[in-house]
């Protein structure tokens, strides 16, 4: 399976990503699993940041577009003594599971790397999947609203959308969320007001 990008990157996004992995989201993706058991679907897995989280009365795919990425999971998977998680490449935008599969389902640092179109597609696809009382958590990232601060991040982001083909001004918007079918039932910020975690449910206006 073929994420061009994550293809040329996937070797060295731990070392490039550690100084914002150890300071910064280490601490947050604890968070985004409290409260959460059963089949857990991780959309965008990466290099599996996120297994050493996941809850032990549950149940997980991860999945991802990028074998690369997914190889480096891989390994860190093999590391741990867990054997309720499973790794597929499978691209978000066209699951290869069954509708209402999951219980919930966990996005992290994924959306930012989606155009509009992707993200409506990607979304479609993530509400087809889950089940009907479920719930999909996204955390991303958010242009702060204090201007030194999102200075600091316009300066940033040529870099980051280099590197990790990402954007800090991709949140979702309101149209692709109610294009999905899903509504927003919260959104709470983890790191000042930079990074949030979204909760989404099936909108009952479908
Ligand atoms: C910025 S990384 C974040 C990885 C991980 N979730 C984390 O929190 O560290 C984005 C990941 O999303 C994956 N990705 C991007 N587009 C995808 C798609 N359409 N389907 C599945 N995975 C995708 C990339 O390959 C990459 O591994």
């Amino acid at each position: 399976m073929s994420n061009s990008k994550y293809k040329n990157i996937a070797l060295a996004y731990d070392f490039l990503d550690w100084p914002f992995e150890y300071f910064r989201y280490k601490a947050i993706r604890k968070n985004i699993f409290s409260g959460l058991s059963g089949h857990i679907l991780d959309a965008g897995i990466g290099t599996g940041r996120n297994i050493i989280f996941y809850p032990k009365n549950s149940n997980v795919i991860g999945i991802d577009n990028s074998t690369q990425m997914l190889k480096i999971s891989e390994k860190r998977l093999s590391n741990t003594n867990s054997d309720n998680i499973t790794l597929v490449a499978n691209d978000v935008q066209s699951c290869a599971f069954r509708s209402n599969t999951f219980d919930s389902i966990v996005v992290t640092f994924m959306f930012c790397t989606l155009n509009k179109e992707q993200q409506l597609e990607a979304l479609k696809e993530l509400h087809r999947v889950l089940k009907p009382n479920g719930i999909i958590k996204i955390l991303d990232y958010n242009y702060s609203q204090i201007p030194i601060r999102k200075l600091i991040m316009k300066i940033w982001a040529p870099w980051v959308y280099l590197a990790y083909g990402a954007g800090f001004n991709r949140a979702l918007d309101i149209n692709t969320i109610k294009g999905s079918g899903l509504k927003k039932t919260s959104q709470h910020f983890v790191y000042k007001d930079m990074i949030s975690i979204s909760t989404f449910e099936t909108s009952n206006e479908n």
